[in-house]
């Protein structure tokens, strides 16, 4: 009892420095919050950008974008571990999201960030969040497939009747997140042959833009991509998809995977705070708003958020249901090398 007093003042002195070094670290973390974020946006640049911008303009934050695709930056946040600087990594696909969250470098997504989304559309550990979706759809020449000519399913172009009918762009993050979700819906045997099919069958692109251009010019009869290109085209010059029409599988088939894009937090963020801010609007009321009056022609999937209403409606693609955070892009990559397509 004797030293209880002595013991309490270190108590009363370890609290103050305690309190003293909290608000000198929050003093500094203010400081370089007023620098803005760094976004690494693998996404498309102008929904990026649109995004960026609408932040920035509601909260006076600065952002910095950085352009690249979803793996590329994957590696690098990988490579650069905490010395990383993005504070916010987007993706137009989930498996590069589950390859940082795997390397544990991603921080908690605010839970109101996460209770905007429904949670198929985030991964149950909350380490990121859906910002928008997209749909897989077969992309063909309607001067040359009438509709009782199309695959009932998207590994009936495995059958050697397609053979050099059709093609995909293999190489690119959306086609390898389809066949990440193939993967988890048919397992490996059936995976590996419907690749081995492809390789034998199908044309290969670069990109899901010139596999549409290809159909549109009568090169092949159809290819697997995902549904915008096509919108985004129709809603420009058309050009480029005069001549195509969309078939969507529904079904629950692998073909109708719908593929949610992310946004993650750098743990090693030293705006924490702007960071999740930032996904936060992305996710909110007028982040989702951008997806249904802009050009991206993308899913939105908050609550209740509306898409671009030229869409068929999310509810209707009868897609196959993939929990997100399953996706291994890792055994993808492994098997499409072996089957020739890398
Ligand atoms: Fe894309």
């Amino acid at each position: 009892m004797t030293n209880f007093p002595s013991r309490l003042s270190r108590a009363f002195a370890l609290a103050a420095s305690l309190l003293a070094a909290t608000s000198l670290a929050t003093g500094a973390a203010h400081a370089q919050d007023a620098e803005g974020i760094v976004v690494y946006n693998a996404q498309h640049e102008s929904l990026g950008r649109a995004w960026i911008d609408a932040f920035t303009k509601e909260t006076g934050i600065k952002v910095t974008m950085r352009q690249g695709s979803d793996m590329q930056f994957a590696n690098q946040i990988i490579q650069e571990g905490d010395a990383s600087p993005a504070d916010v990594f987007l993706t137009e696909n989930s498996p590069a999201m589950t390859l940082v969250d795997g390397a544990g470098l991603f921080a908690p997504i605010d839970a109101d960030t996460l209770a905007q989304l429904p949670d198929n559309y985030r991964p149950a550990d909350g380490m990121w969040t859906g910002v928008a979706a997209r749909t897989t759809v077969f992309a063909y020449d309607k001067t040359k497939l009438s509709e009782d000519k199309l695959p009932k399913s998207m590994l009936d172009l495995a059958d050697p009747n397609w053979k050099g009918r059709w093609g995909a762009a293999p190489a690119g993050a959306d086609f390898q997140a389809i066949v990440s979700a193939l993967l988890e819906l048919k397992g490996e045997e059936a995976t590996a042959a419907w690749l081995k099919a492809l390789k034998e069958n199908a044309t290969p692109y670069k990109g899901n833009s010139v596999a549409m251009k290809a159909v549109n010019a009568g090169e092949i009869e159809g290819a697997i991509i995902y549904h915008y290109y096509w919108f985004g085209d129709q809603a420009k010059t058309g050009e480029n998809s005069k001549n195509v029409a969309l078939h969507y599988f529904k079904n629950e088939d692998p073909g109708a995977f719908v593929s949610v894009s992310g946004g993650g937090i750098l743990k090693s963020s030293q705006h924490m705070k702007d960071a999740q801010a930032f996904l936060k609007f992305v996710t909110g009321k007028a982040g989702q708003q951008i997806l249904k009056d802009g050009d991206s022609y993308e899913y939105a999937v908050g609550n209740g958020a509306e898409s671009n209403p030229k869409l068929v409606p999310l509810a209707d693609l009868d897609a196959p249901k993939v929990e997100a955070s399953k996706l291994n892009s890792k055994k993808v990559t492994d098997l499409m090398t072996a089957a020739g397509l890398l």
